[in-house]
């Protein structure tokens, strides 16, 4: 019989519940424990998914023999907790996103894997909607053409109350601004769809909110290809969320995602029968795809398939990150190859991160 791999969350807040329900049904793989430093959140998650519940995940590392863990703690801290998760036990794990805030501290954790013999997969789901894989597909067999413009409109409403509702938010040391916890997803799609970036100039701004970090910004990014784009991010909309959308002007098309979180395709000119086929409900800004990187996983632990996305591939986006926040702090074209890193984003902040950490 095939084995199953053994599951463990560590961080049971918002995101981790939605894990728990995208992993029902997944084959291959079983959901075992749940971890959470407040005691009720992890017992809420535990009793929900019918797990055992623990408040300190080196107990539960030592305790369930464990294959995977999903990382789902506040996003400042996934670097202290990936590292002490491997150097406790050789487990695979699945980062959310963002992977971690320094592209120095996600080298040093690869590297750390690579040591132990495990995998880090980075969470990106939205890859694996159906209309972002339809774009994929016509950007790799010639129907869009060549990339012309590539272009991210998000204009959400995250008005002063979200920002207070935890003191890590929108901080350059656990957070980031719009284009780090917002943006990331469709800054992805749009390297995926439109291939890597040559350079970049960005200004950001704080608009509708006060918080560190940048609630609003507009980049014009040049791709390797010659192609152009344009990434305008903001949450300072009132007094909804509109519009979350990646186009892409093809030489011989034009194809553009929209929805809640790029699960529909709006407009698709080389086969507009195709914008209903690939375009999927789903319930909230999560998006359905979380389940089909399970999938992935197992696939690739199981059956030795490639990574859903690989770690290397998924640094890169992290790297964009910072090219578009150095552009903005020191006001000039950052080529990607410079590989610089912002000055403030993922700055180390004891005092927030001491929250976090176990002793
Ligand atoms: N892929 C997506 O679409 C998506 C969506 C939402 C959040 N996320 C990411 O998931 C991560 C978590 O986000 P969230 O909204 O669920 O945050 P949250 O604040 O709701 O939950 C984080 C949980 O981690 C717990 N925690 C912190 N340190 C811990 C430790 N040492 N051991 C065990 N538990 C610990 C906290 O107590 C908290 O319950 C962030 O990195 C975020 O960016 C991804």
């Amino acid at each position: 019989m095939e084995k199953i791999l053994r599951l463990g969350i560590i961080g049971c807040g918002r995101v981790a519940f939605h894990h728990a329900e995208m992993l029902k049904g997944v084959a291959g793989i079983e959901l075992v424990a749940a971890c959470d430093l407040i005691a009720d959140k992890a017992k809420a998650l535990a009793d929900k998914a019918g797990l055992k519940a623990y408040t300190n995940y080196r107990e539960m590392l030592k305790s369930e023999a464990l294959d995977v863990v999903t990382l789902a703690t506040p996003t400042g801290a996934h670097y202290d907790h990936v590292k002490d998760i491997l150097n406790c036990h050789p487990v695979h794990v699945l980062l959310e996103k963002p992977m971690v805030l320094r592209i120095a501290h996600g080298m040093e954790l690869n590297a750390l894997a690579q040591a132990r013999g495990v995998r880090i997969f980075p969470v990106y789901q939205n890859r694996f909607n159906k209309a972002v894989q339809r774009v994929k597909t016509a950007l790799i067999n010639g129907e869009l053409g060549d990339v012309v413009l590539g272009t991210v409109r998000l204009r959400w409403c995250r008005p002063q109350r979200y920002y207070d509702l935890a003191s890590w938010r929108g901080t350059f040391s656990m957070d980031g601004g719009a284009h780090v916890n917002q943006g990331i997803h469709y800054i992805d799609i749009l390297r995926y769809l439109a291939g890597e970036i040559e350079e970049v100039h960005s200004l950001f701004a704080q608009l509708g909110a006060k918080l560190e970090a940048e609630d609003t910004g507009v980049s014009i990014v040049r791709f390797k290809n010659g192609g152009l784009g344009q990434i305008e991010i903001t949450m300072a909309a009132r007094p909804d969320d509109f519009e979350a959308s990646v186009s892409i002007v093809g030489s011989k098309g034009m194809a553009v995602l929209g929805g809640i979180c790029a699960n529909k395709l709006e407009t698709f000119s080389p086969a507009p029968a195709d914008q209903a086929a690939f375009s999927e409900e789903v319930p909230m800004a999560y998006g359905i795809s979380h389940r089909r990187v399970y999938e992935k996983i197992v696939a690739a632990l199981r059956d030795g398939k490639p990574s859903p996305v690989a770690f290397e591939d998924g640094i890169k986006t992290i790297k964009l990150l910072h090219a578009l926040y150095c552009s903005n702090e020191q006001r000039r074209w950052v080529r990607l190859d410079e590989e610089v890193e912002s000055a403030r984003l993922g700055e180390r902040n004891e005092k927030l991160l001491s929250e976090y950490l176990i002793g």
